[in-house]
């Protein structure tokens, strides 16, 4: 790294750690206060370490999963080369008991890393997820720079406080009587200083580096039993179902991994699933590629029911079936949700699906949430331009209007994000944008109500 570029980094970590939301979150609490009796005997159902860090709050308020500034970052190559791409940086929402909460945005905006991420398919980069209360994954990146960044922090000022006493040292008169006390007195209060800078540094890295203790011990702890709570349902039917294994063994394999050995019982369950989802019994001793896309996308609904899951991910789960199958797919899913009582993640690429389909709406752009609001509230106040921009891009039923309908592209540079810093700020309870202050005021000038 030259030099240029290290300064950079420094200067933009400054800023960052004035007011990065992560500090929020980083200084709370190291471990829950999980003692109260209604937790010990979550923990024991759950086989929860108790050693785990926990939010007992989250539950107290029905929320089912907090996923809290959470970042993916992935790396390609090595050394000086090695180029980092922010798949998902920086994004926080909750899910409540029950909800269902969409997830859109153009592809490749980070929607099917951070359902990946919830389900611990990776290691994430920074930040937290819990459910139930629960830390289920963490990651130390923030936590390692800052250490790095107080240590060099820590430097710098010691060194420019020692060039300073060189100076005021350097400015007095040695001929004066008082020459012996007042270097004296220079002395004692530039080292006060420095070994106070010193002091808080090191607190600092002391705190990080317990924090870093703790999210290694979480990730090494996680609780099997809560996380089948949790599944998914991926984005390509085809290449989700291994074409080599019949439906019954693919619907199966969920019940083998938690030890559900008895076969009889076990296909009456695979028989049970299937019917479920709107197949037939027969259907269990064929092979996915006899099946079409609908029927395999229920195929793979149907495994991951069989975990009798509490928060289903759908990751854009009609996107690669015909539009005659979707609304079919979108019936099951909202017949599964009242009766198995599911809360529900459901990733899409365009607001026409999840309009009817969500209660509330999470629209992100390049890793980042750019808008998140209630499902009506959103349809009826879309504010940031790039959600106007998805909303214009859905057709209109009526002919008339649909010819007149003007399609508005967005463009991120229309923004001047210089001196006043964008963030997720709240344009009314329960609606909030990503954009600076004075947007801000501009956005809400225009609300409708
Ligand atoms: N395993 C991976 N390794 C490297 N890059 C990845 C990986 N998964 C996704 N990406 C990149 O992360 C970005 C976001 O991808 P993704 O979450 O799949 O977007 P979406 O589901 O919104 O279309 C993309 O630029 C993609 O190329
Ligand atoms: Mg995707």
């Amino acid at each position: 790294m030259n030099n240029d570029n290290f300064e950079n980094e420094l200067q933009d970590n400054m800023i960052k750690n004035e007011n990065d939301p992560l500090m929020e979150d980083d200084f709370e609490d190291q471990i829950g206060s999980n003692i109260d009796l209604d937790g010990n005997a979550f923990n024991k159902k759950y086989g929860i370490n108790p050693r785990v860090k926990q939010k007992p709050e989250l539950r107290d308020q029905k929320i089912l999963l907090s996923v809290r500034h959470l970042k993916q970052f992935f790396f390609y190559g090595h050394g000086p080369k090695r180029a980092k791409l922010k798949a998902v940086s920086n994004i926080s929402f909750d899910l409540y008991e029950g909800e269902c909460l969409g997830i859109v945005g153009e592809s490749g905006c980070g929607k099917t890393t951070t359902g990946r991420s919830i389900i611990r398919l990776y290691d994430i980069t920074s930040g937290s997820i819990y459910y139930r209360g629960v830390r289920i994954s963490a990651g130390s990146r923030w936590n390692r720079k800052e250490i790095k960044w107080t240590k060099i922090r820590c430097k710098e000022k010691c060194k420019s406080l020692k060039e300073q006493r060189s100076k005021d040292i350097a400015s007095l008169d040695k001929n004066d009587p008082s020459y012996a006390s007042a270097l004296e007195s220079i002395n004692s209060n530039y080292n006060d200083e420095i070994k106070n800078i010193k002091n808080n540094a090191s607190q600092i890295v002391y705190e990080q580096k317990e924090k870093i203790k703790q999210i290694k011990f979480d990730n090494a702890h996680i609780s099997r039993k809560l996380l089948n709570e949790i599944q998914m349902i991926f984005q390509d039917p085809i290449d989700s179902l291994d074409p080599r294994m019949t439906v019954e063994d693919i619907i199966q394999e969920g019940l083998q991994i938690q030890k559900f050995k008895n076969k009889t019982e076990n296909h009456q369950k695979v028989v049970e699933m299937l019917e479920k989802v709107g197949l037939v019994g027969e259907h269990a001793t064929r092979y996915p590629h006899e099946f079409s896309g609908g029927q395999r996308q229920r195929i793979g609904i149907a495994r991951s029911l069989i975990m009798n899951p509490k928060l289903l991910i759908c990751d854009e789960p009609i996107s690669a079936l015909d539009v005659s199958i979707r609304a079919q797919i979108i019936n099951l899913l909202n017949e599964l949700k009242q009766e198995l009582g599911l809360s529900i993640i459901f990733i899409a690429h365009d607001l026409s699906v999840v309009k009817y389909f969500c209660d509330r709406i999470v629209v992100m752009y390049y890793g980042k949430v750019v808008e998140m609001a209630d499902s009506d509230e959103l349809f009826k106040n879309p504010t940031h331009p790039y959600t106007k921009a998805l909303l214009s891009a859905i057709p209109k039923p009526n002919p008339r209007t649909e010819k007149t309908r003007i399609r508005t592209i967005y463009n991120p540079a229309m923004h001047d994000y210089t001196t006043d810093k964008p963030e997720l700020r709240e344009l009314k309870p329960g609606h909030m944008v990503y954009c600076n202050k004075q947007e801000l005021e501009e956005y809400k000038k225009q609300l409708k109500d």
